[in-house]
């Protein structure tokens, strides 16, 4: 039996309670969990903004060491330090063919099979996007877990797992930010403080950054924003007026809100790119007029986990975190238990804080 926080129904409060794990099957690995840290898409999953099957184990930006492997795991041993892949790629189908493993076919095939139970009367529960780290231990296929590399501490590395991995891809190969590039950054929770982080590391300047939220003004200024502008009806001509009177080169929208993806898009300049990191609800309709997109031709694009693939990029965010580019812990403003968790969600509500990580 294993300590784990259940959301029993979408919406309902989560509990704390013991599940059975079982013993990993073939091509499934056992990880004994070292931190998770709590993301807005699992406060998205337990509000029914995304969609979740309950009873369920939230949690998807974990790291920790192998306790168990299943039958045919080859790719990792028990004891080898890891971080959770909540977007694990099957290789084989159109979208991996095509050497865009973040849009696999089948990356979400776990989330939709039940993995444990409770331990009080055995109702299955099932994985959230996969993972389930939002528990002392869990089971995934083998291909949901990447090798940690040597160097990165092993309770930071959690954030890897999905704040880190899909700053660094949003900026690297969804926007493709290069030396020089003015960015504004939209939301300065646990993704948008890794995206100025690692725009920071590109290169950017100025490197601007907008929150509704006067109290992530000195996280942004940590993380590398030369700027912090309160969200507002004129954030685009506030943004110009920081880049020569054009607007941004690149926008990076960290929130999920149409509002705020007009606006990110609002401030670039004529040509500019602004990559949607941050994920809404089907409600949110974005609008713009036909003779804008003729005016301004800027181009608008959504991403999935950042664009990144895991597999080729952990290597090189380790490599910066080692080099000391990259600041893990300074993504990080809550050191909790499980039952921080509903307070860690409301935190979120409040505009309050950067991660929170659950320590184990
Ligand atoms: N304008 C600007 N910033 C806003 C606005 C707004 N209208 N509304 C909220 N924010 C800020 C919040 O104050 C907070 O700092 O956006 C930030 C969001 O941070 P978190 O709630 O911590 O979310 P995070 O985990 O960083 O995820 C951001 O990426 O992966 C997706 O589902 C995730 O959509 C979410 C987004
Ligand atoms: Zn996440
Ligand atoms: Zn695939």
């Amino acid at each position: 039996m294993v300590r784990a926080a259940v959301l029993t129904a979408v919406n309902a409060p989560l509990e704390i309670t013991e599940i059975d794990l079982p013993k990993p099957g073939p091509g499934q690995v056992r990880v004994k969990l070292t931190a998770a840290g709590v993301c807005h898409s699992d406060l998205s999953l337990s509000n029914g903004t995304l969609r979740q099957q309950a009873p369920a184990v939230l949690g998807h930006e974990g790291a920790g060491v192998v306790s168990a492997v299943g039958e045919g795991v080859t790719s990792v041993a028990t004891g080898d330090r890891v971080v959770l892949n909540w977007a694990p790629s099957c290789g084989n189908c159109h979208f991996c063919a095509l050497d865009e493993p973040w849009l696999c076919a089948h990356a979400g095939a776990a989330a939709d099979t039940p993995y444990a139970t409770l331990a009080a009367d055995s109702t299955a529960l099932y994985p959230g996007l996969g993972t389930a780290a939002f528990a002392e231990e869990t089971v995934v296929p083998a291909h949901a877990v990447l090798p940690l590399p040597d160097g990165v501490p092993l309770v930071d590395a959690a954030l890897l797992g999905c704040a880190v991995l899909t700053g660094y891809g949003a900026v690297f190969h969804a926007a493709k930010v290069v030396e020089g590039e003015s960015v504004v950054v939209f939301g300065v929770g646990g993704v948008g403080l890794a995206v100025l982080q690692c725009a920071r590391i590109a290169g950017a300047g100025p490197l601007i950054a907008v929150d509704i939220s006067p109290e992530k003004e000195e996280l942004a200024r940590a993380a590398g924003a030369t700027d912090f502008l309160i969200a507002g009806d004129d954030t685009g001509k506030r943004v110009r007026a920081l880049t020569e009177g054009y607007g941004a080169d690149v926008a990076i929208e960290c929130v999920g809100r149409a509002d705020t993806i007009r606006a990110a898009w609002t401030s670039t300049r004529r040509g500019g790119r602004t990559t949607v990191v941050g994920i809404g609800g089907k409600d949110q309709q974005v609008t713009f007029s036909a003779l804008e997109l003729f005016y301004f031709g800027r181009t608008l694009s959504g991403c999935v986990y950042g664009n990144s693939d895991p597999v080729r990029d952990l290597p090189a965010i380790a490599e910066h975190v080692r080099a000391g580019r990259l600041d893990l812990s300074a993504l990080v403003t809550d050191r909790i238990a499980l039952e921080g968790i509903p307070a860690a969600f409301d935190a979120m509500l409040a505009g309050r804080g950067g991660r929170a990580l659950i320590v184990f």
